[in-house]
């Protein structure tokens, strides 16, 4: 008998990224393999995202394709999965009436029990979390689940690096923002929890664990004897794992990022030394209608720290144009910050209304998609110029990189030498020669060169470096699983 094929596409930002390789681990161990052809499968995942509306409309275009596969085997099974799944529920069925399965990110742990039961009833199977208003806290909180099951190495687009999640869920509420309904009350992770998942994955063959949180570093998990474990606890606990060489950590909420933090990420030799705050906008009338906590004035104050505590950190940030009411004025103020701050990339969205959400409720989205458009390429120039500057300093520095993949822009495809790709101490992503077999090494590079968004560089020596001494076997290639991010 052959074996039952699953199919996954994924959208969305890291955790969904996490989850799709957590929910495809599960459905390997009911015996599915996992294919990269749609046509070829009798189960069908589109993991999902609703930040934005085009993340939606991707999901239903994707889901648009399997229609033919679907008329012809109508025992295969299509979930929707995810936040779309929390959000929109029962409605999915009215665009997508074949779907069969609709599971919400606090509900993931029971797809493989419901694939059985469409199987066996035929009929549409829903598990969703309780909407934030359903229900007291604790109840709220018990019915989203942190899925963390075992990992399996083999489900990760490379075995050295993975995702952890120490944080799910959002309480800040950002008015635009559809997140703390979709992935439901923020909730710490036991810090045993976290450090048992990392040395597993140390055991698998892991060296870069990236530590996930919408709020990361609001992460604080109270032991309920009066003591409490903060992000900079937590990686500092983490930080002796033998064969752990580096720690990442994202998304940072600006008005969380305490002392004890920075000095941790400038102590801590293995804690990647860059910071994703995003600001979302330069004025402080559109952070107060954001419901962002915050004022302008309050976030360069952050930055500055920042680069004060930990020289050489390289900072990120996320902005949105054309949200409700940004007259061309406050946009001019989120072009300055923009300028200033010369930040190593920021990734601008263009505000898409959500429902639910308070802006939606409160404010008109009144600003012309032509002019969310311009915003959105005036503030991508001002960064662009920046990101080459920020890309330009890194010339002539040598750091150590960790060798990720053969470059995809690589011109070498055949031969012993080939071009690499990794990413630095400041998390840039550089390109160099090396043979294959570095791959999954850390290793010193000098750069040579630089583009907005790349940098070119030299290995220095053939010896690898990192910050643990254990050597340890490497683990077998995998195969990627389907990813199609936003
Ligand atoms: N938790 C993270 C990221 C959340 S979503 C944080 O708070 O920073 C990622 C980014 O999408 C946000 O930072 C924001 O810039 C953008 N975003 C969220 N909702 C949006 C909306 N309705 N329209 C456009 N962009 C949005
Ligand atoms: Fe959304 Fe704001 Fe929470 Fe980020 S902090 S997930 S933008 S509500
Ligand atoms: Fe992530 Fe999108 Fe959900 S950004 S948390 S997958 S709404």
């Amino acid at each position: 008998m052959t074996a039952k094929k699953v199919y996954i596409e994924t959208v969305g930002c890291q955790m969904n990224v996490l989850d799709s390789e957590l929910v495809i681990g599960a459905l390997r161990k009911q015996g599915y393999d996992l294919t990269d052809t749609a046509a070829d499968a009798d189960v069908l995942l589109f993991n999902t995202c609703s930040v934005r509306e085009h993340a939606e409309e991707k999901t239903y275009s994707a889901l648009g394709r399997v229609v033919p596969h679907k008329k012809h085997n109508p025992g295969v099974v299509v979930g929707v999965i995810g936040c779309m799944a929390q959000k929109d529920q029962h409605a999915i069925l009215d665009r997508a009436p074949y779907v069969d399965m609709v599971v919400g990110t606090g509900q993931l742990a029971r797809i493989p029990e419901l694939v059985e039961e469409v199987k066996r009833t035929r009929t549409p199977q829903f598990a969703v979390s309780l909407g934030r208003a359903d229900g007291g806290r604790h109840e709220v909180e018990a019915s989203f689940e942190s899925y963390d099951p075992t990992r399996d190495p083999s489900m990760r687009p490379t075995p050295f690096q993975a995702f952890v999640r120490i944080q799910i869920g959002c309480d800040k509420f950002c008015t635009y923002c559809v997140v703390p309904s979709t992935r439901g009350p923020e909730q710490s992770r036991q810090p045993d929890h976290i450090l048992a998942e990392v040395r597993q994955l140390v055991e698998q063959g892991c060296k870069e664990v990236t530590l996930l949180g919408q709020t990361v570093n609001s992460y604080v998990y109270e032991h309920g004897d009066g003591r409490r474990t903060r992000l900079s606890d937590l990686m500092a606990a983490m930080h002796d794992t033998p064969g752990l060489d580096r720690i990442k950590f994202v998304t940072n909420y600006p008005k969380d990022m305490t002392d004890d933090l920075l000095d941790a990420v400038r102590e801590l030799p293995k804690v990647v030394k860059y910071l994703h705050v995003p600001a979302q906008s330069g004025c402080d009338e559109v952070l107060k209608r954001m419901k962002r906590n915050y004022t302008v004035a309050s976030y360069r104050e952050m930055l500055a720290r920042c680069r004060e505590k930990v020289p050489g950190v390289s900072v990120t940030s996320d902005f949105i144009v054309g949200f409700c009411g940004e007259t061309e004025e406050s946009f001019q103020k989120t072009m300055d910050l923009v300028r200033e701050s010369v930040f190593k990339n920021s990734y601008i969205f263009k505000y898409s209304e959500r429902t639910g959400t308070k802006a939606a409720d409160r404010y008109p989205d009144d600003i012309d998609e032509e002019v969310k458009k311009r915003r959105n390429q005036d503030l991508l120039a001002v960064q662009n110029a920046n990101s080459l500057a920020d890309h330009q300093a890194q010339i002539g520095k040598t750091t150590s990189v960790i060798v990720e993949r053969a470059s995809r822009h690589g011109k070498r495809e055949t031969g012993p030498v080939k071009q690499l790709t990794g990413h630095t101490m400041a998390d840039h992503i550089v390109v160099f020669d090396g043979p294959d077999r570095l791959i999954g090494e850390i290793v010193p590079v000098r750069i040579d060169d630089a583009s907005p968004f790349t940098l070119y560089g030299e290995v220095l020596t053939g010896e690898t470096v990192g910050v643990s001494s254990e050597a340890k076997p490497r683990a077998a290639r995998p195969r990627r699983i389907g990813l199609n991010t936003v």
